[in-house]
């Protein structure tokens, strides 16, 4: 059901890479509730990716953006608001990636050069992509950005290896941005902290079909899936949630604040 909640906003929206991204269903929640929007990934990532697919379902521009390289993310900013006739006031930050978990790297022998990578792309990224919309003026006031993480950056979830450390920078910027961003322009600036979900990058973790599986016996409610997550960063970017800034959102269920379940402990009962 659609609520016309985001009628005349315009906003960019990184990391859709394929129907199970929550990047892409979330550009299809935005669409449903009157946004427009520009997409981007990574060069390399749409090659291999479906986006136009997608470009076409929501008569969205594709814009071409390595998210850890600042003239990249200059002209995407540039050009959205050309493309979207004006200044912005949604930026989805859907990125993740750690060259260490990928290869299957253990956390006591990692490669640091790749370790620096995963830091960048998948932390420091959002530092680059929120200092660029203030540079280049892109945001509206009352404007929204959101950025998804896991819980793994406050608590050891093994196989998540580096990637915790980047999760914990993008929720340490999120704080420190969001106070620079409301000061200057009220621009709302949070992170969500989603439950396993099945795409890429989440089967990209070792043992995923485990921690979803524990995540799904954690949780009251359950898993939040992806339709879910779009649900929730929808109304992050509406006026209904105005007020809410510098926040790591739980979307998890119930997971984060549960000690155990009667679902675990009829599992472990011997
Ligand atoms: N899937 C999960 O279980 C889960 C749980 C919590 C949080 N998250 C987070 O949700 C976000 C989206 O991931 P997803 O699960 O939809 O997987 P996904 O693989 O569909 O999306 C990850 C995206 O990051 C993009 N990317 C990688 N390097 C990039 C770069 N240098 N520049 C620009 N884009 C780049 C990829 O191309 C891809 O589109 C990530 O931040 C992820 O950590 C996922």
């Amino acid at each position: 059901m659609a609520y016309n909640l985001l009628r005349g906003k315009r906003g960019i929206i990184f990391g859709a890479l394929d129907e199970n991204s929550i990047a892409w269903k979330t550009a299809l929640k935005i669409k449903e509730e009157g946004g427009q929007f520009t997409l981007t990934n990574a060069p390399i990532a749409m090659r291999m990716g479906k986006i136009k697919e997608l470009a076409t379902q929501c008569q969205a521009e594709i814009i071409p953006a390595d998210a850890t390289l600042e003239a990249d993310l200059q002209t995407l900013f540039t050009k959205s608001m050309e493309v979207l006739g004006g200044k912005l006031d949604f930026v989805l930050h859907s990125i993740g990636m750690s060259p260490n978990v990928r290869k299957d790297r253990p956390y006591g022998d990692l490669n640091y050069d790749w370790y620096l990578k995963t830091l960048d792309i998948s932390g420091v990224s959002f530092h680059k992509v929120l200092q660029t919309a203030e540079k280049t003026d892109a945001m509206n006031e009352w404007g929204s950005i959101v950025a998804l993480t896991y819980i793994a950056s406050q608590r050891t979830f093994p196989d998540y290896s580096d990637m915790a450390q980047a999760k914990a920078v993008l929720e340490s910027i999120a704080r420190s941005y969001g106070y620079r961003f409301a000061k200057s322009k009220k621009v709302r600036v949070n992170t969500i902290s989603q439950s396993p979900t099945k795409t890429t990058a989440g089967a990209g973790i070792s043992g995923f079909d485990v921690f979803f599986d524990y995540a799904q016996m954690m949780s009251p409610l359950g898993n939040a899936s992806g339709e879910d997550c779009a649900n929730y960063i929808a109304l992050m970017f509406s006026d209904l949630s105005r007020m809410v800034t510098m926040q790591n959102l739980m979307h998890d269920g119930g997971f984060s604040t549960t000690g155990i379940t009667e679902d675990l402990i009829a599992r472990l009962t011997k």
